[in-house]
């Protein structure tokens, strides 16, 4: 990954741009005339970027200028990324980096090496997570064990990886992508509600621990998404997003560096409040169809 040459790129500015151009000049999927919001992270590390959302996420950073780093096991999956996006800004604003952030360490080596090599990272996005798998109870093991270590620990791995350094320039932004399952308990959820929760906590945490350092944190907390992590799922599936939509409005935020993103809004202020219900009577709801869950 040496050799990459960012100083023709300019300084940091994290500032969201304007324009009406709309047009293939920034976000990916932006509506024709719709206001588009020019990214200029210098530098970017994205996990969970060879589908869904850090596909998504990676590709329109990258339009905006940012040079991506893009991370996940499928090796093949990123190529194909890094060649669209490569092919279409005819310098190389991508690269590929074959990680699977069950294994902490490994993670952890490379988040920095990476943090390194670009001269240091101007924003990380632990994007990459798993549902339960399909064929065992969401309170097993099989899929408890391996839900907490990709989405809790590899996460936790990715975001305090190239911290220190980051701490040490006074600059960067961290974000975690949780869910609105981080909110409060779901029946049939055990695996997937337990470790975003956990994600969001530590999100939370660092984000207090990091004030005056520079460094700023943002916990995504997403609703529904029409991303291959769905494709199994039985349950409802309210306030459906596309994924260029969910990339957009995540977009069109973070330059901000706010403490928390909640999508869809409306889903997300429901979700709160029925969290913060008595749970005897949160139990009761349950029983409603609307909740009959056998997947994430
Ligand atoms: N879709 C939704 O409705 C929704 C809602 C709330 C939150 N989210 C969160 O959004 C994030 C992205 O999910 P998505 O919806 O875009 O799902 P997706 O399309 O299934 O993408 C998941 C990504 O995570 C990567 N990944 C999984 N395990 C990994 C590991 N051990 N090491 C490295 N990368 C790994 C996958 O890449 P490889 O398989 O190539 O490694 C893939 O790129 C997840 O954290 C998810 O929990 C999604």
């Amino acid at each position: 990954m040496g050799g990459w040459d960012f100083a023709r790129r300019g300084g940091l500015d994290a500032r969201p741009r304007r324009s009406r151009q709309g047009r293939g000049a920034g976000l990916a999927g932006a509506r024709r005339g719709a206001v588009v919001y020019r990214m200029t992270y210098r530098t970017a590390l994205i996990t969970g970027a060879s589908s869904g959302i850090g596909r998504g996420l990676a590709r329109a950073l990258a339009e905006s200028g940012t040079q991506v780093i893009a991370c996940a096991r499928r090796g093949g999956e990123l190529e194909a990324l890094i060649a669209e996006i490569n092919a279409q800004s005819g310098w190389g604003r991508a690269r590929a980096l074959v990680l699977d952030v069950a294994d902490s360490e490994a993670t952890r080596a490379a988040v920095k090496q990476a943090d390194a090599d670009v001269g240091g990272l101007d924003l990380v996005v632990a994007n990459a997570g798993v549902g339960a798998p399909p064929g065992v109870p969401t309170w097993s093991w099989e899929a408890l064990g391996a839900a907490c270590q990709i989405n809790f620990v590899g996460a936790a791995a990715t975001l305090t990886a190239a911290l220190p350094q980051m701490v040490a320039r006074r600059r960067g932004h961290l974000v975690g992508m949780s869910s609105l399952a981080s909110f409060g308990a779901l029946p049939g959820a055990s695996a997937y509600c337990a470790p975003k929760a956990g994600l969001s906590m530590l999100l939370d945490c660092l984000r207090l621990d990091l004030r005056n350092t520079g460094v700023a944190v943002t916990a995504i907390h997403v609703g529904f998404v029409r991303t291959p992590m769905l494709d199994h799922a039985q349950h409802a599936l309210p306030q459906l997003l596309p994924v260029d939509v969910a990339v957009a409005a995540m977009l069109a935020r973070l330059p901000a560096r706010p403490a928390e993103i909640n999508l869809p809004q409306p889903l997300a202020l429901g979700t709160r409040l029925f969290a913060g219900l008595p749970r005897g009577l949160r139990d009761l709801l349950f029983r409603l169809p609307l909740f009959r869950r056998d997947g994430i």
